[in-house]
């Protein structure tokens, strides 16, 4: 009988394995790559490719079709990240984050006594920043696009009118949150099943929401930021607590900023800048670790986990106080990407014992929730790159969805520190540099990367994760460069993370041995697993072409010809 179990454990691996390996992992493609969240939004942007798109082309036809077909975290109504580097070397970034409405204020979340009031700045219509996606998607077409705006944007029309087939992990979250969603939409909405529940291969049909993309795809940003949609926006803000005005939808502006930039060893990467933490922290975690012989130690190994976890506390200290929106804050952005700066810091890492948070700085203990968050990475056939981290921050943002547009709104306002020193849904803590102030955008954690080899494109790469989105772009670049992995097994590879506060190093299952383990607790780490961190969707330039990794912790695929 054992002997019968452990044969079809193993045709069931073998099935598994051979279908992964078939998609994605092994192959090489020298053409072109898409790896996003969702098989749908990878077809849509591999097919933009073959009809002769750009990188960028397919980049927007796959923002939009993952508001479609992954509404937990693709989006019309958050915002997002994007780094691109030319086949000619040109590199930009575009920050399309969400503002805080012009009637936000600094202590808007807060009660008479002044302490945060639950979950009002993560549900419901005041969470809402202003969305920032359609303006970015239209800018970033403007100045590098190369097929027609129509032909980019109609595949999500498309899906909306037509529907998709919908995935097993879709359907148990959507049946999950049904009565969330109803809460807050009494009217009734698309991801909510009439009749019982939804099961694997349903077609998810979004007629609102379809429409919307038409005005998009015939009227570019004004079909979204004026006209119908502006007033259901406004209709919808008045049905609930929300605060975001024509005028705030009028005044959005994305904007192009220079990326971050820096060196590891032979390595140049190219990286966010603020309003997200994640850029400056990525670049300040390499300063950090290069001097070390990490590639002896070996992946997971006691010193290199003790390494990397001394690290990151010292790094997300850091964020903590330094790292606001740069149109409001003057980040203190050459001192942090100085390499002797992080040389000094880590200076007094002692390696008899975990060093106590609280000797870094001080701070309060955090609650911690589920984390929703989408990237994807595109490469074309000249080798143009583009790297997008998109969000409505928690999974299906603020839950409530635009009556009559059929958009999900964002609840990205938690990511400001709603109170100093009081943490947000990641547990991250803040002060003055990530205060609400009206236009400013909350600090994020995004982490759209691209490396360079001596020149040439070496990897496309991201994830979501809230905090641990700038560990997990971290430790997969770690993984390829020192560890010599695949982009796949660096993908797939376990992760660990540590975020200063709260003091404790949070490790997937089964990412460290047990005598691993009993080492770090005997030297003073507090270890508190967690069952997945991040879903790292990335692209490996090698000798032999693109080698995708599409992370198995999702329904991830790499798509490639
Ligand atoms: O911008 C940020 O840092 C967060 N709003 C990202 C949220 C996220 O990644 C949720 N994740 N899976």
């Amino acid at each position: 009988m054992k002997y019968i179990y452990t044969s079809i454990a193993s045709i069931f691996l073998f099935v598994q394995l051979t279908s992964a390996q078939q998609v994605n992992q092994q192959e090489y493609y020298k053409k072109g790559m898409v790896v996003s969240a969702h098989p749908e939004a990878s077809k849509v942007g591999l097919e933009i490719l073959k009809k002769g798109g750009n990188a960028i082309d397919a980049a927007v036809a796959v923002q939009f079709a993952l508001a479609v077909v992954y509404p937990n975290a693709g989006n019309i109504g958050g915002g997002g990240f994007m780094v691109y580097r030319s086949a000619k070397g040109e590199i930009a970034s575009l920050d399309y984050r969400e503002k805080a409405p012009g009637l936000a204020s600094r202590d808007m979340y807060l009660d008479s006594t002044g302490n945060p009031i639950i979950k009002k700045s993560l549900l419901g219509h005041m969470a809402a920043g202003v969305p920032g996606t359609v303006d970015g998607m239209v800018k970033a077409h403007k100045k590098y696009g190369k097929l027609n705006w129509k032909e980019v944007v109609q595949p999500s029309v498309d899906l909306a009118a037509k529907g998709f087939p919908i995935t097993k992990k879709q359907s148990g979250e959507l049946n999950r949150i049904k009565a969330t969603f109803l809460r807050y939409n009494p009217a009734g909405v698309a991801f909510v099943k009439q009749d019982g529940q939804w099961k694997e291969g349903d077609l998810l049909i979004q007629k609102e929401l379809a429409h919307t993309f038409e005005l998009i795809r015939d009227k570019g940003r004004a079909g979204f930021y004026d006209g119908e949609v502006a007033d259901y926006m406004v209709k919808e803000m008045n049905r609930g607590e929300g605060i975001i005005s024509k005028k705030d939808l009028a005044d959005y502006d994305s904007k192009w900023r220079t990326p971050i930039t820096g060196n590891y060893k032979n390595y140049k990467i190219i990286t966010m800048p603020p309003s997200s933490s994640g850029g400056i922290a990525l670049v300040q975690l390499l300063h950090s670790v290069e001097p070390f012989p990490m590639k002896k130690w070996g992946h997971n190994q006691d010193s290199t986990i003790r390494l990397i976890v001394e690290a990151e506390r010292r790094v997300y200290a850091d964020r903590a106080t330094h790292l606001g929106d740069p149109d409001f804050y003057k980040v203190p952005q050459k001192q942090l990407l100085d390499p002797q700066y992080q040389r000094q810091r880590m200076s007094d890492l002692d390696w008899n014992r975990a060093t106590p948070s609280s000797e870094i700085s001080a701070g309060k203990l955090a609650p911690k929730e589920s984390e929703e968050t989408t990237h994807y990475s595109i490469v074309d056939k000249d080798g143009n790159a583009v790297s997008i981290t998109t969000t409505l921050n928690s999974a299906y943002g603020a839950m409530v969805v635009v009556q009559g547009a059929g958009f999900i709104l964002n609840n990205e306002m938690d990511d400001f520190s709603v109170k100093p020193g009081s943490p947000n849904k990641y547990g991250l803590v803040g002060g003055e540099a990530n205060s609400i102030a009206p236009g400013k955008r909350m600090l994020s954690s995004m982490t759209p990367t691209i490396i360079e080899d001596k020149g040439k494109l070496f990897m496309v790469v991201g994830t979501p994760g809230g905090s641990t989105i700038i560990t997990s772009v971290f430790q997969t670049i770690l993984n390829v460069i020192e560890f010599g992995q695949s982009m796949q097994e660096a993908v797939t590879s376990k992760r660990f993370h540590h975020q200063w506060l709260p003091d404790e190093v949070n490790p997937e299952t089964g990412a460290f041995s047990d005598a691993i383990q009993q080492k770090l607790t005997e030297k003073g780490y507090k270890l508190a697993p967690r069952t997945s961190i991040g879903r790292v969707d990335a692209i490996l330039n090698t000798s032999k072409g693109y080698q995708g990794g599409a992370d198995p912790r999702g329904d991830d695929t790499a798509m490639g010809w």
